[in-house]
């Protein structure tokens, strides 16, 4: 290879990268710093009382899974006790301001969801406030008897 291509090729690729790989990577921290800065940091309500149903830092972490499985218990197994239960999340998280965890940007499930860009559809079905917690007609897809009024 002669002196003038073993210098040309890594000039060559320098550019390439400059040109391709630049912009994207400009472009990905922008998005990011201005996410940051554009969302504001969720602000958790404190619940109305009385303790989690496991310790805050488990539950930050690990909700999303412990409401799945407790969904599948109730949805195959017909178990409506369970301690995961969504009703009992929103009767000690619901705001006292709007009585909902998820209707306005500072309700405790809406607040962090928001911040981690995380949207729940949940709450089409199942009520976001203790007072009418009932979950909606069940869509046929679900073919889930009705066994409450
Ligand atoms: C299309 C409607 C629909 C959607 C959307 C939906 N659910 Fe449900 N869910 C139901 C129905 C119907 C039941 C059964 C209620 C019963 O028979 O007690 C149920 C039961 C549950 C249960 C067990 C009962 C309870 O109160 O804990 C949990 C937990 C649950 N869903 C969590 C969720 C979560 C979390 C989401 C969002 C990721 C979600 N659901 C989305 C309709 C829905
Ligand atoms: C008996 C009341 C009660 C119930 C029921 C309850 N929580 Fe909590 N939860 C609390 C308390 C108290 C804390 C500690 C932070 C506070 O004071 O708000 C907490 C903390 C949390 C946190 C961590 C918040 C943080 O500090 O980052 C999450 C997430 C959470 N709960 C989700 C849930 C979910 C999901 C359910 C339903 C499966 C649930 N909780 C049921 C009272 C409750
Ligand atoms: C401390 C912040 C925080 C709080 C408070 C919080 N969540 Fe979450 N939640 C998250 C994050 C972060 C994710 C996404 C996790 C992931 O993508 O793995 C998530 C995901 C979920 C999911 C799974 C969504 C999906 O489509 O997979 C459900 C269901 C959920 N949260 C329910 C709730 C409910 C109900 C409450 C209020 C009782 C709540 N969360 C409060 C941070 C929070």
């Amino acid at each position: 290879m002669s002196p003038c291509a073993a210098s040309f090729i890594p000039a060559l690729r320098r550019f390439l990268c400059a040109a391709l790989l630049l912009p994207s990577c400009m472009l990905a921290m922008a998005e990011g710093s201005g996410a940051s800065g554009r969302v504001p940091k969720p602000v958790l309500e404190a619940a109305r009382g009385g303790q989690c149903v496991e310790d805050a830092a488990y539950m930050r972490r690990n909700h999303m899974q412990l409401l799945k499985h407790q969904r599948g218990d109730t949805l195959r197994g017909g178990i409506r006790t369970g301690k995961y239960s969504l009703k009992t999340c929103i009767d000690c998280h619901a705001s006292a301001s709007t009585n909902s965890v998820n209707t306005s940007a500072g309700d405790f499930c809406q607040s962090c969801h928001n911040y981690a860009a995380v949207s729940l559809d949940c709450f089409g079905c199942h009520a976001s406030k203790p007072a009418a917690n009932q979950v909606a007609k069940a869509p046929d897809q679900l073919n889930q008897p009705q066994v409450k009024p």
